[in-house]
């Protein structure tokens, strides 16, 4: 019975083995499958848009797509478990990140405007309204605007927009 029990352990292993390669085989061969799976090669996984390799399973696992966050980390038996992020936030890119990011404001205090407003999956874009310039940031992502200096009759515009330290409107004599 020892040898019976040896030959059922080979054949196991050889099932393993061929069940193993016949996997990551059709993976590669068809683009379906199954996650988390262990990758061919060190840490790459099949597909870099939308996987990743975590470490603490030694696995490919699904990335969360934008707008959602990861929930729960994945398990070598189960994927990632996302959820979207709550209102008034966002995440723009494929993540394994366990929050979102807080939309910016453009408040009006600041000399502030929406070029696009934030959604799940956005981010909100704030410019300068008219007659301002950005002095935080960079338009048009700006975070802060001051109004423009005008120039005297009989005067000129020498230079303009520059850095934000060198923003102020040069009279020229
Ligand atoms: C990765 O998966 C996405 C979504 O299924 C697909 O659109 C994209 O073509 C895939 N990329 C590669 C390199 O297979």
């Amino acid at each position: 019975s020892l040898l019976l029990f040896r030959l059922l352990a080979l054949a196991i292993s050889h099932l393993l083995f061929i069940s193993y390669h016949f996997l990551s085989y059709t993976r590669k061969q068809t683009g379906v499958y199954t996650l988390p799976y262990r990758p061919d090669t060190g840490e790459l996984c099949t597909n870099g848009t939308t996987e990743y390799y975590c470490k603490n399973v030694h696995m490919c696992c699904s990335l969360c797509s934008p707008g959602t966050r990861r929930k729960v980390e994945c398990s070598s038996t189960s994927d990632t478990v996302c959820e979207p992020c709550h209102a008034g936030q966002y995440i723009a890119n494929f993540n394994y990140t366990p929050n979102c990011f807080r939309c910016p404001k453009c408040s009006e205090d600041k000399g502030l405007q929406y070029v696009q407003r934030c959604t799940s999956s956005t981010k909100a874009i704030c410019e300068c309204k008219s007659g301002m310039y950005c002095i935080l940031g960079k338009s048009p992502d700006c975070m802060e605007c001051a109004s423009y200096s005008y120039c005297k009759p009989g005067e000129g515009v020498s230079t303009k927009d520059l850095s934000p330290i060198e923003n102020i409107w040069h009279v020229m004599k």
